[in-house]
């Protein structure tokens, strides 16, 4: 049988997320309660990082021992990757031995390369068309503080990167307003706005796209990869920062998010990200919470109750 993987949002049915999100809540308080939750006792995740991570590395690898598993790190620096060996061998020999894998890599063809040879799900921590994890931990933390997201209006100011193509996959699947605003030469890709419909509006002006939102999202304005491109990006990004100006058009409830790691003074002011509209570091935990949901999902094909 072929493994189910994650590489997109997309793979997963618009009631399969909210099962998720309502399992990661679950789990969550299970672990907060002092609660073991191990249905993954004896399995293990490899994971091939080929950019760096903070929150990706941590959650996952805390989440597999916290689920009764084990998680291997693997840097290309010292795995036979670094040195060459095809995606494909690698998928066949390190999918033999694990029960899945998640990897962070450039291309996202890597990845579907990866899965396509791989006899155990694959876990998208990153590409640079899609950041599907983050979206799970961002949607958890939405419904947490505010309950379901179907009808609401979520700006996205900055670059038309990963994150907002998760952004845009996620308004598709849980029914919610993207407006989106970033510099001409910037966009998300029309691949990937298209199938979204009317549910996503494309513009120039962060203001405008502020306006009664409900949430505000941004990222860096330069992704990892793209650092040579830091100081053409700044002048181009000038106008799309989120600061006070931005939130005061948005509703007076508001929240204001960003997967992290952010830059102050550019994306973002520090008078948002460390100001009471901020959700900043609920986002980050969830990370932990959302991605054990996804990964007993993947590996057990279904998702047990805590006791
Ligand atoms: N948000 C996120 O994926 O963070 P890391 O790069 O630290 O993993
Ligand atoms: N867009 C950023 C997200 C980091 C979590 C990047 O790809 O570097």
């Amino acid at each position: 049988m072929k493994p189910r993987h994650f590489l997109s949002l997309l793979d997963l049915s618009a009631d399969e997320f909210r099962q998720l999100i309502d399992h990661a809540i679950a789990v969550k308080k299970a672990l907060k309660n002092g609660r073991l939750h191990q249905p993954l006792t004896g399995r293990v995740m490899a994971m091939i990082f080929e950019k760096s991570s903070t929150r990706t590395r941590v959650s996952f690898e805390a989440g597999m021992a916290q689920l009764g598993g084990h998680a291997l790190f693997l840097s290309p620096r010292d795995s036979q990757l670094g040195r060459g060996e095809p995606i494909e061998d690698t998928a066949r020999v390190i999918s033999s031995m694990v029960d899945v894998v998640m990897i962070r890599t450039f291309g996202h063809e890597r990845i579907e390369t990866f899965a396509g040879h791989s006899s155990v799900p694959v876990i998208n921590g990153l590409t640079d068309l899609l950041h599907p994890c983050q979206l799970l931990a961002d949607m958890q933390t939405w419904f947490e503080l505010r309950g379901d997201i179907r009808g609401r209006r979520v700006t996205w100011i900055g670059d038309g990167n990963n994150m907002c193509h998760s952004w845009i996959n996620a308004a598709r699947l849980l029914d919610f307003e993207l407006a989106i605003a970033c510099p001409e030469g910037y966009d998300p890709d029309p691949s990937i706005v298209e199938p979204a419909g009317d549910r996503v509006q494309l513009g120039r002006d962060a203001l405008q796209a502020a306006q009664d939102a409900d949430l505000v999202v941004t990222d860096v304005w330069a992704s990892m990869g793209q650092e040579e491109e830091q100081k053409l990006r700044e002048r181009a990004f000038a106008d799309f920062q989120v600061n006070a100006e931005i939130m005061a058009r948005a509703r007076k409830d508001a929240l204001f998010m960003h997967c992290l790691p952010a830059h102050r003074g550019e994306e973002v002011t520090a008078e948002v990200i460390d100001g009471p509209q901020s959700v900043v570091w609920q986002e980050a935990e969830n990370r932990l919470h959302a991605q054990k949901a996804l990964v007993e999902l993947l590996v057990t094909g279904g998702l047990s109750t805590p006791a």
